[in-house]
């Protein structure tokens, strides 16, 4: 029996600029991604070509009986140049918005998915007090134009990745020094040429290159949330009826005997300390993916004879039910489940993984909590950073010799949940 979700309800996929446009070549992704020594498994070039595609896209999603599409826009080529705005761009995301329109597809637009202009970056990147600032000019811009077509807006993607890499590089570095073990020869090389060509591209020392997803410092992980405070006054000043709000990485975070107190403290930093931030919000855009475990000593790794996913985390799709409880409980928002989903080759344990997350969002709503929509990470495989295109979270796999769409089942199956929810008028 198909579960009842409320009236309006957005269901829908999502996807991010750099992933699968193609030639974002402003980027600073697009930057390192070229250099010697890169830490990127493959550039990510024409990626999906959805800058191109992007109409027979979202008329795909509507097709398969999705209502609504998370899309990013890209800064670097709306502002290319500081202070230099491309209307061609700015006319490029009107028409996207147009097809959603035209789709009867809601958006959700992004504004920072993890990439930045180059120029911010050789201008201080996320460390320098000057970003928020610029951060909020560019949202404003956009709003100004495209505003009118726009009734949500996150303004950064995942804002707490910044600390959660700052604390894996803090994490790695210490337990290097304490075991004593040096990078092998190889990968030290391979860093030092990377870390130089870094620095000739940008044209700063390589400890003045300060990307988003990179180890920041305490002002600068500030930064990334005062730039998400002035851009919520920017966009409620140029569109005011365009709803705002941020998105977050959320484990769902659990302990054994004796890992209580590692657990809070990862719950405080990654979730808790920054609700001041996000409290005058519109929404929430709450990302799960996986659960994280806390024994005495810290995080235990994923059980042995636990499913595992492409990416090596364990399958736990039941983890976004608990994560939500959790926001809910802290935060009286009303949620947009803004991604969530599974790497995996086998497309049956993606609806199993699609059925149990469902089923536990409306068990959420059940007990009241307000949940708007699910968004399932991701419309198409895609451009997964660092690993290339190697990892498959796609509901719509895609043949990149000819750009070829292919639905997989888990897209009709969430399309028919989908479909069948919109028949129900009462
Ligand atoms: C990011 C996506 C990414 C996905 C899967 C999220 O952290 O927002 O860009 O592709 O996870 O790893």
């Amino acid at each position: 029996m198909e579960l009842r979700f409320p009236v309006g309800f957005l269901w829908g996929a999502a996807t991010a600029a750099h992933q699968v446009e193609g030639n974002n070549t402003n980027s600073d992704f697009w930057l390192m991604e070229q250099l010697e020594g890169s830490m990127f498994m493959e550039p990510s070039g024409i990626a999906v070509d959805h800058y191109r595609l992007y109409k027979g896209d979202i008329g795909m999603l509507a097709g398969l009986g999705l209502n609504a599409y998370r899309f990013s826009i890209e800064w670097a080529r709306i502002e290319p140049e500081e202070g230099r705005f491309d209307e061609s761009a700015i006319e490029h995301y009107r028409d996207m918005l147009v097809a959603c329109r035209v789709y009867g597809v809601t958006p959700i637009v992004t504004l920072h998915h993890f990439t930045s202009p180059q120029w911010l970056i050789r201008a201080g990147g996320w460390e320098s007090a000057e970003t928020p600032m610029r951060f909020a000019r560019y949202c404003e811009y956009v709003m100004r134009k495209l505003g009118e077509f726009i009734p949500y807006s996150c303004t950064i993607n995942e804002a707490n990745m910044p600390l959660a890499i700052t604390k894996i590089m803090k994490r790695h570095q210490l337990s290097e020094s304490v075991a004593q073990v040096g990078l092998n020869t190889e990968i030290k090389k391979k860093m030092e040429t990377y870390q130089a060509e870094l620095s000739k591209s940008f044209g700063l020392p390589y400890d003045r290159i300060h990307p988003f997803l990179s180890p920041l410092s305490e002002k600068g992980i500030e930064n990334v949330f005062r730039a998400h405070t002035e851009a919520r006054a920017a966009i409620r000043k140029s569109s005011p009826q365009t709803k705002v709000g941020i998105t977050l990485s959320l484990y769902d975070i659990q302990s054994v005997p004796g890992g209580e107190a590692h657990a809070e403290k990862a719950m405080q930093e990654e979730f808790l300390q920054f609700i001041p931030y996000l409290k005058d919000d519109d929404f929430f855009g709450l990302q799960n993916y996986t659960r994280m475990v806390y024994g005495p000593d810290g995080m235990l790794p994923v059980p042995a004879d636990a499913e595992k996913t492409q990416m090596g985390y364990e399958f736990y799709p039941q983890g976004l039910e608990a994560v939500i409880r959790y926001v809910a409980k802290h935060l009286g928002l009303p949620i947009i489940v803004t991604e969530n989903g599974i790497a995996t080759d086998d497309d049956d344990r993606r609806i199993a993984f699609i059925d149990r997350a469902l089923a536990g969002v409306h068990a959420c709503i059940a007990d009241g909590i307000p949940v708007k929509g699910y968004m399932h990470w991701s419309l198409l495989d895609n451009f997964e950073w660092q690993l290339g295109f190697s990892k498959r979270f796609g509901l719509v796999a895609v043949d990149r010799a000819t750009q070829r769409r292919i639905p997989k089942p888990s897209a009709f199956h969430l399309g028919r949940i989908a479909r069948a929810n919109a028949l129900i008028t009462n």
